[in-house]
């Protein structure tokens, strides 16, 4: 198909401006400028509304891991199931493929919802008197696919997600780490374009959702399938995606690389969220560094830009001096125990803007952590 085509390379979803509103005479919300400095609990006061999705704009490029974080309640769930229209958006535009979703009529949608995205709950959403080869097989089913297709496919899922000999148990007869084994096995089998993930693992206790979260990795890796993975914990967040959007109130107040987010968080909401992530395991050398000076260009270890600052801390601590950051042939700068043990203490937030408040000289303590 044409607009296929001419989308191999363009985003995935492309959203923008889009609003949920929930609440009496919701369309009037989106736009009115009488409203729009209001806090959610505010514009409930005043509408009687609640502003799930707030005028959100990004794409999910191709074969990207993109995660939807936030607290309870700010609008994650409402804004993934928007994508298929699972959740009727009140405005703004939503296009997938550079399709129109929202000019979809019930069946090009329903093609949507069954070959295209699939989607993983948190509560597996199983059927209890099926097997897990029916199970996997079922979005397969509804699609009209032939029952021997159908169960060879289910039978090559069981085997990708780990599941071997189990395919004739029922739900019940499974672990819930299993369960969502066999939820993830059965979004797979359609081969859709696109995984969405809400928070699939929450129910998960913490060392089987470890392994699930491994899981995911290793089949993004070797099929580089386009996700959306919402979760409210910030280690799957920062271990899964590629670029993280921050909602909070039904807005993205920060979307950015997971190193972006760590080194430079847009506000105090981000700040509180990526507090007690240990900044050498997420920010590469490339922001530490500084300039070379005297005889340090010519010799010491070498490290790529991308390594981390706790890779970094090793081979300084080894060499017992300053690394060369170098892009191939291209000295780019040095690190050694200063910058590095400034990015492990906090201290390394850039200055902001010069027309901002100046703090050269003294770098300031992140709130409420770093020094006590
Ligand atoms: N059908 C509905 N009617 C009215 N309000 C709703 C409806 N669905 C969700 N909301 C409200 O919209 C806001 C966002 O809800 P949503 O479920 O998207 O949050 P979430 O980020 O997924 O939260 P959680 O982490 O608890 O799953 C909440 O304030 C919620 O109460
Ligand atoms: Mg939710």
């Amino acid at each position: 198909m044409e607009t296929a085509e001419q989308s191999a390379t363009g985003p995935v979803f492309s959203v923008k401006g889009l609003w949920k509103v929930f609440g009496p005479k919701a369309e009037k919300v989106p736009g009115n400028k009488e409203y729009q400095g209001l806090s959610a609990s505010e514009l409930r006061a005043r509408t009687g509304c609640t502003a799930a999705v707030r005028d959100v704009s990004f794409d999910v490029h191709k074969g990207e891991v993109f995660v939807v974080m936030g607290l309870s309640g700010s609008g994650k769930s409402t804004l993934v199931r928007c994508l298929t229209r699972l959740i009727e958006p009140t405005s703004g535009s939503l296009v997938m493929d550079g399709e129109d979703v929202r000019a979809m009529d019930g069946n090009r949608l329903r093609e949507l919802r069954r070959h295209r995205a699939a989607m993983v709950f948190q509560h597996f959403g199983l059927l209890p008197h099926r097997s897990v080869l029916d199970n996997i097989a079922y979005g397969l089913e509804i699609q009209g696919v032939g029952k021997l297709e159908r169960r060879a496919r289910a039978a090559q899922m069981v085997e990708k997600v780990g599941l071997d000999g189990l395919g004739e148990r029922r739900p019940r007869q499974l672990s819930g780490g299993q369960q969502q084994r066999v939820g993830l096995a059965r979004a797979l089998a359609v081969d859709p374009e696109v995984l969405l993930f809400d928070e699939p693992f929450s129910a998960l206790d913490p060392l089987i959702r470890r392994d699930m979260q491994e899981e995911v990795i290793r089949l993004h890796r070797e099929e580089g399938r386009t996700m959306v993975f919402i979760t409210h914990d910030l280690s799957e967040a920062l271990r899964l995606g590629d670029r993280i959007a921050l909602m909070r109130d039904g807005e993205i107040v920060q979307l950015g690389t997971p190193e972006e987010i760590v080194a430079h968080p847009a506000d105090d909401y981000v700040r509180d969220f990526v507090r007690d992530v240990p900044r050498e395991q997420v920010i590469s050398v490339r922001r530490a560094m500084r300039p070379a000076v005297g005889g340090e260009a010519a010799s010491g270890p070498v490290l790529a830009p991308g390594a981390l600052v706790s890779e970094a801390i090793e081979t300084v601590v080894r060499e017992g001096g300053p690394a060369r950051v170098m892009d191939g042939d291209e000295l780019l700068g040095v690190v050694g125990v200063e910058q590095l043990l400034a990015v492990v203490a906090g201290l390394d937030e850039e200055a902001p803007a010069p027309d901002g408040p100046s703090r050269a000289g003294s770098p300031r303590a992140r709130t409420g952590g770093g020094r006590e």
